[in-house]
C-alpha cells in the first residue's frame, strides 16, 4: 500500500536549515542521503547494528548525541539539529581531532564504517575525554569494523582524546 502523503520537516543538517516534504516512513539516512545529498553518512546493513549510519542529534540548541539515522524517522528529527561526518570539519576545512587521528593512526581499510566510528567517537569524547581503553572498546560496540580488528580505532580514539584534551587546556587567546 502506498501513500502520497507527506509531512513537512525541517531540521538542521551542519549547520544549514532544510524544509522538505517527506513519507512518514522515511528513514532519516535515506532523508539525509537521497533528498540532502549528504551522503558521506552510508548504510551497512537492514538490522540496526551496524552503526555505518551514526550521527549526531540533538534539539534544536540542545547537546547533541550519537543515533543510528536508519533507526529514526526523518519525521522524528522535525526540528532537530544533525552533524554529519560532513559537517565536523573546521571552518577553513581542517579536520576534526579524530578525523586527523583516524587518517594519521591508520584506523581504516575498506574505510566503510569510518563515519560512523568517529561519529560515535566524537560523542564518546565529548561525554568522557578521558576514557580507558575499555571504554573506548564500550563507547563504541554500537560500531561493527569488518576489517580492523579494531587496535588502531582505539589508539586513534586515544590519540584524538588527547589531542582534544591539549586544546581544552590553551589559554582562550591561543585558540583563535
Ligand atoms: S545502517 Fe547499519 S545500523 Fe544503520
Ligand atoms: S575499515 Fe572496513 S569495515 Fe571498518
Amino acid at each position: 500500500m502506498s501513500s502520497s502523503h507527506r509531512v513537512r520537516v525541517s531540521v538542521d543538517v551542519d549547520g544549514t536549515r532544510y524544509v522538505d516534504d517527506v513519507e512518514p516512513r522515511t528513514l532519516l539516512v535515506h532523508h539525509l542521503r537521497e533528498q540532502l545529498g549528504k551522503v558521506g553518512t552510508v548504510v551497512g546493513c537492514d538490522t540496526s547494528n551496524c552503526g555505518s549510519c551514526t550521527v549526531l542529534m540533538g534539539g534544536a540548541d540542545g547537546p547533541q548525541h550519537s543515533v543510528k539515522s536508519c533507526s529514526v524517522l526523518a519525521v522524528q528529527a522535525d526540528g532537530a539539529s544533525v552533524t554529519t561526518v560532513e559537517g565536523l570539519a573546521g571552518p577553513g576545512g581542517e579536520l576534526h581531532a579524530v578525523q586527523r587521528a583516524f587518517h594519521e593512526l591508520h584506523a581504516l581499510q575498506c574505510g566503510f564504517c569510518t563515519p560512523g566510528m568517529i561519529m560515535s567517537a566524537v560523542d564518546l569524547l565529548r561525554d568522557n575525554p578521558d576514557p580507558s581503553d575499555a571504554e573506548v572498546r564500550e563507547g563504541l560496540s554500537g560500531n561493527l569494523c569488518r576489517c580492523t580488528g579494531y587496535q588502531n580505532i582505539v589508539r586513534a580514539v586515544q590519540s584524538a582524546a588527547a589531542a582534544l584534551r591539549a586544546q581544552a587546556e590553551l589559554p582562550e587567546e591561543a585558540t583563535v
